[in-house]
């Protein structure tokens, strides 16, 4: 798709958020989640980091969803893709002996030689996200799911993962391997249902490797994408009629008494700081939008940080907000 022509991000079918450590994946995956079932969607949310975290930000009193997953609100499903789990699963469903291959996938010298094994825990991953995604519902009829969401995992390269099902495809001939990673290539290449969302900060490094890995989601994998989050940016601090305080508070005696307040001098350095916070979130935006050529939805820095579901709930509508570009 275009970038330029964004549907809602409700429209897509699976949508894979993507992004280094600490930029705000899970509370991104966690809000969208959330606007979906809102939306009336039935919504699945996956996670694949080590430990789960999103049950606990929609709901204080979530139970863990673990590998089979739990109902969190009505229309809103979570669970963590476990690789080994993922694993025993398939390899169960083509062979039929679920408790051999149990038995194989528990015992601790295949692990570690599977753990030391390339690929296969993103090709059995990606391949649960496919299954998961042509699941049927009796009541009502049609998909179980309107939309996954995928808390992708912070690796290296956030988004090599997603290009394993066309390494596998150009270097395996034939198979039901092949097969395989065909179907799940095609579920992902399909811009009409699958878009990659990636989410950055506005800072220098944050915003050098957004620019890498939209690059890279463009021009080797071939996914689409349309669009930058912005999290957690730091709005103008003071009112438009007193937006330049600080350089005011320096005119002012920089001893002077305030009484309970700290004098002018302080007080400066602080309104200084609180603009250069902002003016800095400002510029890296910019390079954002200048560097990957999309539009941005900004998510603004919530001062308490992102307890539960007040915060989730609050960047869920923020979320949904129309891309653009700034000016
Ligand atoms: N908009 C925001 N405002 C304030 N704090 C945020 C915001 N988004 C994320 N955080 C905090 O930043 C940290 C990293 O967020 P998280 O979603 O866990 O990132 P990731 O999954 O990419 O590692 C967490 O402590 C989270 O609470
Ligand atoms: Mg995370």
């Amino acid at each position: 798709m275009a970038a330029g022509a964004q549907r809602s991000l409700l429209e897509n079918r699976l949508v894979i958020v993507t992004g280094k450590g600490g930029t705000g994946k899970t509370t991104v995956s966690a809000a969208l989640a959330l606007a979906g079932a809102r939306a009336g969607l039935r919504v699945l949310v996956a996670e694949m980091g080590p430990d789960e975290q999103i049950p606990r930000l929609l709901d204080p009193r979530a139970p863990r969803a673990g590998y089979a997953g739990c109902a969190i609100l009505p229309g809103l499903r979570a669970m963590r893709i476990e690789p080994f789990e993922a694993l025993a699963e398939y390899l169960g469903l083509q062979l039929g002996v679920r408790a051999i291959v149990d038995a194989v996938v528990r015992n601790r010298a295949f692990r570690q030689l599977m753990t030391a094994a390339p690929g296969w825990r993103e090709l059995i991953t990606l391949g649960k996200i496919w299954h998961l995604a042509q699941l049927d519902s009796e009541d009502p009829p049609g998909r179980r799911f309107d939309l996954i969401v995928v808390d992708a995992p912070a690796t290296g390269h956030g988004v090599a993962f997603l290009d394993v099902p066309r390494v596998v495809v150009s270097a395996v001939r034939a198979g039901p391997l092949r097969a395989h990673a065909q179907r799940v290539e095609r579920m992902l290449e399909d811009s009409d249902q699958t878009l990659v969302l990636p989410v950055a900060l506005a800072e220098e490094l944050p915003a050098r490797e957004i620019a890498e890995l939209t690059d890279r989601v463009r021009n080797e994998i071939g996914i689409s994408i349309d669009r930058v989050i912005v999290n957690a940016v730091v709005g103008p601090p003071f009112p438009d009629a007193i937006r330049d305080l600080d350089e005011a508070l320096a005119r002012l005696d920089g001893d002077l008494e305030l009484g309970a307040l700290p004098p002018p001098r302080v007080l400066a350095r602080c309104a200084h700081h609180l603009r250069s916070r902002h003016e800095l979130n400002r510029r890296f935006t910019a390079e954002i939008q200048h560097t990957t050529g999309l539009p941005i939805v900004e998510l603004p820095r919530l001062p308490e940080g992102i307890q539960g579901p007040d915060q989730i709930s609050s960047l869920a509508s923020a979320l949904l907000a129309k891309p653009v570009f700034l000016k």
